[in-house]
């Protein structure tokens, strides 16, 4: 075996593996350049996804001829003047970008310092290709042509030009968002991709990401033990099949940093379905002495020093916001998930007759169906029982948001009467959360009430669902179940929570074992409690297909009016929604 020192430029694109990943990591990398050098203005050109062409052109400070030398050298850097790698501010510090991007493809690189003149360096893969004088205005200019052209590893591993055009916005979008007072703009083979003119934060956010959230958004600032935390997330009702739309920052940095981005996750927790992703732009501050950037080479991962505190910034920040919210979550909701309204009668309520003098029946003897149904002529106009309700209506509707009962349709959602429209509430969801806020309210003050069973109930289990429900015993007890382990295969359960009411016991103890082995040992108790609270309401839901009376239906919705976090249900689906008084009006087409 011989040991030998690598030569240079072999080294770069070792180097060039790490940082330049995709068009979108150089690019990256040069708009942070610019950044750095103070542009005001920063402009982008993009050919086939940035794979024949990424050009960066900026008005920040330009580099002098022998500079341009240096910074196409490695580890050739102007952003450490003290060799302090803690107190860095700027993007860039590890001098590597240029001479990495330079190694995988042509590079042009035009520069020019305010009264001097232009001067230009082109490389080719990593050998020196020509310079000379150039003509520009004071800044610099960097063409990247034919990336990967030659290394055939690394393009077998790109994608579309569109795929890669989307991961070349993406990168761009983070970084304006990043620094609202530049101005971006970014042109994808001739056609415009994004323009933004220097603005504020909130300007500048509401300008990259869903417009929709200007409505459906929670404006966030908090300070907690000398962390802050700013920005806007989506209400749970406003939500993602991907999470891709989650813009971080730490100190104006654009990360992907898993504490993060779980935090966010965990601060949704039991607002979203598993598969479901808020919206959000959250910027964290803190002091440079309480992080390390220097952990990735592209720098999207970041060390806090006391993850816990960034952890409890984020999850008690955004939970507090989100609690405040309230049963606002829902009220929008129209927008995000149209409901579907249509004036044709379906074949459904058709099939019976009905005649009234307002619509009398056609020849055929078919009618039109009033929205009460009921029998008539000793014809059942549904299959079925009759699927409405309604109560006569009585004047003056008192103010409240969610309004008063007025009936119920397919014995699932409540029809009510607000001063301002026409609210539905699905009565299954609805009464889930009720029923966790309820668990929840009282675990954090002692323990939640039980119901003693008559007789203990036995129940079958496998053996590892009973070792996990036995271990979990004294957390269950707290939330009112009182379970013992009553031989190898088999749970006794002495007491039920009494929020639940009647429940399935060996469904609830099965649905409980799953959600333990799935959750296992690695949160907090206090999160565990909330997961098996989670699965715990589920079971003592009013399910859909109960008929309510007309008290239960206003004691229900008086209850989510006063409940944190009532807009929506243990899965993010909407608790309820309302038709504004407009809205009718506009159905009926009188607007
Ligand atoms: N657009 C630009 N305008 C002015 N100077 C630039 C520009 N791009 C690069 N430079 C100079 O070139 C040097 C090298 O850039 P390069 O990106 O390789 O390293 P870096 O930014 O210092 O560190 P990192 O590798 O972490 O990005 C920079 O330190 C800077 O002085
Ligand atoms: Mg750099």
């Amino acid at each position: 075996m011989s040991i030998r020192r690598l030569p240079s430029d072999l080294i770069n694109r070792i180097a060039a593996g790490e940082v330049v990943e995709r068009p979108a990591s150089a690019l990256k990398e040069l708009v942070e350049n610019s950044l750095d050098a103070g542009a005001r203005q920063v402009s982008v050109r993009l050919a086939a996804g940035g794979l024949d062409l990424i050009e960066v052109n900026d008005d920040g400070s330009g580099m002098a001829p022998q500079e341009m030398h240096l910074a196409l050298e490695r580890h050739a850097t102007s952003k450490l003047p003290d060799d302090h790698i803690e107190d860095v501010l700027s993007f860039g510090f590890r001098g590597e970008a240029l001479p990495s991007i330079a190694s995988v493809a042509r590079l042009t690189l035009d520069s020019r310092v305010g009264g001097q003149d232009g001067w230009r360096i082109e490389i080719d893969h990593g050998a020196k290709a020509g310079e000379g004088p150039a003509a520009l205005p004071p800044g610099t200019r960097i063409r990247v042509e034919g990336l990967f052209d030659k290394v055939p590893a690394r393009r077998k591993f790109l994608r579309s030009p569109r795929a890669e055009y989307g991961a070349c916005l993406d990168a761009v979008r983070r970084l304006a968002m990043a620094r609202p007072d530049v101005g971006f703009s970014l042109e994808h083979d001739g056609r415009r991709g994004l323009s933004v003119q220097p603005s504020d934060a909130p300007t500048r956010v509401a300008a990259l990401l869903d417009r929709e959230l200007v409505a459906h958004g929670l404006g966030i600032d908090c300070t907690r033990d000398g962390l802050r935390l700013t920005g806007v997330v989506s209400l749970p009702t406003f939500n993602r099949g991907m999470a891709d739309h989650q813009f971080l920052f730490v100190n104006d940095r654009p990360v992907k940093d898993r504490l993060l981005v779980g935090s966010l996750r965990a601060a949704y927790r039991d607002l979203l379905a598993r598969d479901r992703h808020p919206v959000a732009a959250l910027f964290v501050h803190v002091p440079t002495s309480e992080v390390d950037i220097n952990v990735h080479p592209a720098k999207t991962e970041v060390r806090f020093r006391d993850p816990a505190a960034v952890r409890g910034l984020l999850v008690g920040g955004l939970r507090a916001a989100l609690d405040e919210a309230g049963h606002r979550s829902a009220a929008h909701v129209q927008a995000a998930a149209p409901v579907q309204w249509t004036s044709e009668l379906t074949s459904h309520s058709r099939q019976g007759a009905n005649p009234s003098p307002a619509f009398p029946p056609d020849t055929n003897g078919t009618g039109w169906a009033p929205a009460v149904a009921g029998v008539t002529e000793g014809r059942q106009m549904f299959h079925s029982v009759p699927a409405a309700r309604a109560e006569p209506a009585t004047a003056p509707v008192p103010a409240f948001p969610l309004g008063v009962a007025r009936g119920q349709v397919a014995a699932t959602y409540i029809v009510a009467e607000a001063e301002d429209g026409l609210v539905i509430v699905d009565q299954h969801a609805a009464h889930e959360r009720l029923v966790l806020e309820r668990m929840r309210a009282a675990s954090s003050g002692g323990s939640v009430a039980r119901q003693a069973l008559l007789l203990p109930d036995v129940v079958e289990m496998d053996e590892p669902d009973c070792d996990r429900l036995e271990e979990a015993a004294p957390e269950l007890a707290g939330l009112g179940l009182e379970i013992e382990r009553f031989g190898p295969t088999a749970m006794l359960v002495r007491a039920t929570p009494a929020p639940l009411g009647k429940t399935d016991v060996p469904g609830l103890l099965s649905d409980l074992a799953a959600e333990l082995a799935e959750i296992g040992t690695a949160l907090t108790l206090r999160d565990r409690l909330d997961h098996v609270a989670a699965t715990i309401a589920c079971h003592g839901s009013v399910r859909a297909g109960r008929i309510l009376s007309v008290a239960e239906m206003n004691a229900l919705l008086r209850e989510m009016e006063v409940t944190p976090r009532s807009g929506q249900c243990n899965h993010g689906r909407p608790t309820w929604v309302k038709l504004a008084h407009g809205d009718i009006e506009r159905l009926f087409g009188r607007k």
